[in-house]
């Protein structure tokens, strides 16, 4: 329990709220849906990631390398075709060469955006194992308003928009993290020891983010974090009529 106070003490800094009860409850009784929707979360996770590196680092040949990691899990979720094992993955990872003519921001956008998307797809495994325990077939499930709320409030000019969109990610990994900690007593014993293991590495993607702002703005960022941090709490705290992960107030009828 204390390991846990240490890791989320600065993600509890950062948002501005913490999980309404009203959403754990709810959580509590559902967790199977939770479950379908957080392995959807870990793959988009991986996702906007390697979106971020083809558009903002990568030369063509690495984002050619870099597409051929996912496209096996793509696979699988959008056309049914086999899961990749783990030694396929790793192989995979081990084909991505470092460029030579990358600025101090994209090799740190690089190293960072890596591991992330390895451990996100990790993670997408795991959930899929617990899944499966517990048969529960993986479905697509469609987005609730959280993320594409965030991302309206970038701006749209660069480097304006990619500090936006990595302080969204920071918001995104810390809003995981704290969800994930809350959700620990409500859990069966396995799963609450699998949510227990996330919760070092989101923290790290949370910071990892948030650095990688303020690198790339070479100035404070406090005023965009504000304002993001805003539009956040308002989505945990207000009425929502879809349950999510990242959903608010439970309002079902
Ligand atoms: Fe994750
Ligand atoms: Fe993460």
């Amino acid at each position: 329990m204390l390991n846990h106070l240490e890791t989320l003490l600065p993600i509890m800094q950062f948002l501005r709220c913490e999980t309404p009860q009203t959403w754990l409850d709810y959580a509590a009784q559902h967790i199977d849906i939770l479950l379908i929707d957080h392995a959807n979360c870990e793959l988009k996770a991986a996702q906007n990631a390697m979106m971020l590196l083809r558009k903002y680092a990568l030369t063509p040949p690495q984002a050619e390398q870099l597409l051929n990691i996912i496209a096996p899990y793509e696979a699988y979720v959008y056309r049914g075709s086999k899961r990749p094992t783990l030694q396929q993955k790793n192989r995979l990872f081990q084909g991505v060469a470092p460029g030579t003519n990358q600025s101090d921001f994209e090799a740190m956008l690089i190293d960072k955006m890596l591991r992330l998307i390895k451990e996100e797809l990790h993670h997408f495994d795991q959930v899929l194992g617990y899944m499966e325990q517990r048969q529960l077939p993986y479905q697509n499930v469609s987005a609730g308003r959280y993320a594409k709320t965030l991302l309206k409030g970038v701006r749209t000019f660069e480097p304006a928009a990619l500090i936006d969109k990595l302080i969204v990610g920071a918001i995104i990994e810390a809003r995981s993290c704290e969800r994930f900690a809350r959700l620990i007593p409500y859990l069966e014993s396995d799963l609450a020891k699998f949510y227990q293991s996330l919760l070092q590495s989101e923290a790290r993607h949370f910071q990892d983010y948030l650095a990688l702002a303020n690198q790339l703005a070479q100035g404070s960022i406090a005023e965009r974090v504000q304002m993001f941090v805003a539009v956040e709490a308002s989505l945990i705290t207000e009425p929502d009529p879809y349950f999510c992960f990242h959903s608010g107030v439970p309002a079902l009828k």
